[in-house]
């Protein structure tokens, strides 16, 4: 009896032990995001937002969502689609609980993916709190995929050379406006 008890221990541990490992696996990102996770601030989200002058007509992309507040507001306050990419399953998952608990889940789509590698061709606003340097790694994807006249708002970073229209400051933080031009011959 005694032995069977420490049996059944054994392979209930072993179980128990299996199924963590799986779930940590299945919860890693695909590879190490470029940035780490830090909100932006929900009065900066809006007025990122009210500078990109949202409808619902907006497909809005925020690339590296994090815990989707900026294409979760876009659908809340506008009416808007949102798209939200980020590397991180554990940052997807939060995000589309958040979504739920907004009422906005048919608004808004949260993809596993890598934001260097996701089609983005049919954003009409695009929102971004990156860094300096993945700004500038991003451009070229931005003005190969993107439509002329897609707005892009960035928080705290610049594109490169790429001169803002607008610039504003939001409780000491900078938020910069840009819309895609024309595609030259
Ligand atoms: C600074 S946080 C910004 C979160 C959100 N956009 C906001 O403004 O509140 C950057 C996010 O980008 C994600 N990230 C970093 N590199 C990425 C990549 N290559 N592809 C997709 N997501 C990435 C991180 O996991 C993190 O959640």
């Amino acid at each position: 009896m005694r032995r069977r008890t420490m049996l059944l221990s054994y392979v209930l541990i072993h179980v128990i032990a299996a199924s963590l490992v799986a779930k940590s696996i299945a919860q890693a990102p695909i590879r190490p995001p470029d940035v780490m996770f830090v909100p932006t601030p929900q009065e900066v989200v809006d007025a990122m937002l009210k500078m990109a002058k949202v409808t619902a007509n907006d497909v809005v992309y925020d690339l590296g969502s994090g815990d989707g507040r900026i294409p979760i507001t876009a659908a809340r306050e506008y009416g808007a689609r949102g798209v939200g990419i980020d590397l991180d399953p554990r940052r997807i998952k939060e995000a589309n609980d958040n979504a739920k608990a907004a009422g906005v889940s048919d608004k808004v789509t949260f993809l596993n993916q890598d934001l260097f590698t996701t089609d983005i061709s049919d954003a009409t606003v695009v929102t971004l709190y990156l860094l300096a340097s993945l700004n500038l790694k991003l451009l070229p994807k931005l003005m190969r995929e993107l439509k002329p006249g897609t707005r892009v708002v960035s928080h705290a970073f610049g594109i490169g050379d790429w001169k803002p229209e607008r610039t504003i400051r939001v409780n000491g933080r900078s938020v910069y406006y840009w819309t895609i031009p024309e595609k030259q011959p």
